[in-house]
């Protein structure tokens, strides 16, 4: 992606590279930040190290000066992998889409695993982002597992560097789209009265200088700082503040409701973020989240921008189809690390199968079927795709909603509304695997190949169903997939 490299975020940072420092470790390097921080770290000449869950060749594609390896923080064998031979690691993991119920014992194992490899792996030191937040009574769980994991790194003998944000705002942030949205889509607030409770956001750009600067300032080694942009702000102005960017009138009403559950599964339904991760989100609006200790300026002084600055920067992005890590990149609660089709004992016994013949090259057509989803939608019948996300958000699903990273490009792993990117061979195949509510496992796969000197075009849908519900579920779709596959041919045709 030649233009991330054009627009990186450290080319002004007051520190300089350093020759003394070994081998980085980037975990979460599939998640938004950690994403993010990889190619700052190998353009200032660092050697890193990218860990990863589940290893795809696009890894490499993407982070060719990085080295890829596979490790889950829940296993310490492979754990002791990852972190042989590394002089400093950023910790990026978080459990928080596995959803509210699992994600506090999830992230308290993994750093626990954490900890004890990277001592006996004598790592030199660790650097942390966590979340503000002061403990109390009413500390949302999210917030009390961010100061968790800082303590049990804490713990540890190697020097641990904490760095504590409140929420981050740019192109791809999940609170950025929960905010961007509900100013876009709500002409009416009804306001809680946590709507008046005081954050301090800060932008994308900052978080991965404070990342960068704090590894190049050895001053800053086991020590924490809060980091923050320079407004103090309600988060009931926060939307305020984009619906006047956007123009947009909006009424505010004071709501006598104040349940999180009834705000975050209404804000569920008008944003492209799902209501497990909306409601660990917003469980944290209670608490006031300002920093505190700003030590970190006597190090580390550049000009932060403003909550504005940062929402125009990340508008800007998303109009020039500039997103490089979004948070949907990270696995949903049921499909973590999701069976591939590949890896299933014997292929799916319910299959469809639809194909049409064309004379337009093989690169024409495959790059018509890559722009399927997010706003240019399904082609055809786009209505029936829509009704499906949405009854898929109302049960609690991903729905439709989350749209695309990218609308001119795709990578293993992206998301496409319900679907994610599990194959992806140039001019030959796409292969996408369902993430909606189902009762059992789909996939959704797109073939060109050739048939009497002409281009064969195929849509394939693999159904493995889950008991008796699942046998009903594919034979009552059955019909609708010919309307479906038939129409969507004939347009990817069209608009080759
Ligand atoms: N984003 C924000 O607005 C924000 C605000 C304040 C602080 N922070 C802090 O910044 C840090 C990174 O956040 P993020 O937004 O980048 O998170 P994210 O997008 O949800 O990414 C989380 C990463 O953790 C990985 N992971 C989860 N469980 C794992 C395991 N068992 N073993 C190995 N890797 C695992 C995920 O890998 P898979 O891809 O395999 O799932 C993913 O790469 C967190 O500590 C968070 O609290 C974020």
């Amino acid at each position: 992606m030649d233009w991330y490299s054009e627009e990186l975020f450290c080319q002004n940072l007051p520190t300089k590279p350093r020759q003394d420092i070994g081998l980085i470790l980037v975990t979460g390097a599939t998640g938004y930040i950690g994403g993010r921080l990889v190619p700052e770290l190998v353009a200032r000449g660092y050697r890193v190290r990218i860990m990863v869950r589940s290893y795809s060749p696009d890894y490499k594609e993407r982070w060719p000066d990085a080295e890829v390896v596979a490790a889950d923080a829940l296993n310490v064998g492979e754990l002791k992998k990852a972190l042989d031979g590394v002089s400093v690691a950023y910790y990026l993991i978080h459990s928080m889409l596995l959803g509210k119920k699992e994600f506090e014992i999830a992230d308290i194992q993994a750093v626990t695993n954490f900890r004890f490899v990277a001592e006996e792996k004598k790592v030199k030191r660790i650097i942390y982002l966590g979340a503000l937040g002061k403990y109390h009574k009413g500390l949302s769980n999210h917030l009390k597992s961010r100061i968790n994991v800082a303590e049990i790194l804490s713990l540890s003998k190697i020097p641990v560097t904490i760095l504590r944000a409140a929420i981050i705002i740019g192109s791809g942030s999940a609170s950025y789209e929960i905010i961007e949205h509900l100013a876009r889509n709500s002409p009416v607030f009804f306001l809680p009265s946590w709507a008046k409770t005081l954050c301090q956001p800060i932008s994308i750009r900052d978080v991965i200088k404070y990342l960068v600067g704090v590894l190049e300032i050895d001053e800053t080694i086991g020590k924490s700082y809060d980091i923050g942009g320079d407004d103090i702000i309600s988060y009931e102005d926060m939307i305020r503040v984009f619906a006047k960017i956007l123009r947009k009138r909006r009424i505010f009403i004071r709501s006598p409701i104040n349940n999180i559950k009834v705000f975050s599964y209404i804000a569920s339904l008008l944003t492209p973020v799902p209501e497990p991760v909306i409601s660990c989100l917003m469980e944290g609006v209670k608490n006031e989240v300002i920093c505190e200790n700003i030590e970190i300026k006597k190090h580390l002084n550049f000009l932060t921008i403003h909550y504005k600055v940062a929402l125009l920067r990340a508008l800007s992005r998303e109009d020039h189809d500039k997103i490089y890590t979004r948070w949907s990149d990270s696995y949903p609660p049921a499909h973590e690390l999701a069976l591939k089709l590949s890896e299933l004992n014997a292929p799916p016994r319910y299959i469809s199968s639809y194909s049409i013949l064309s004379e337009k090259p093989k690169n024409t057509l495959f790059k018509s079927i890559c722009k399927i989803g997010g706003k240019e939608g399904w082609f055809h019948n786009n209505w029936m795709w829509r009704l499906r996300g949405l009854i898929d958000r109302i049960i609690l699903g991903v729905g439709t909603s989350r749209g695309r990273r990218s609308a001119s490009s795709l990578r293993i792993n992206d998301v496409i509304d319900f679907w994610r990117v599990e194959d992806l061979v140039p001019d030959n195949r796409l292969l996408l695997r369902a993430e909606m509510k189902l009762p059992g496992r789909a996939w959704l796969e797109f073939r060109i190949g050739e048939e009497n000197n002409m281009n064969k075009i195929s849509v394939n849908a693999y159904f493995q169903p889950r008991g008796i519900s699942g046998r009903i579920y594919w034979y009552n779709f059955l019909p609708f997939h010919y309307i479906i596959f038939k129409d969507l041919l004939r347009q990817i045709v069209l608009r080759s």
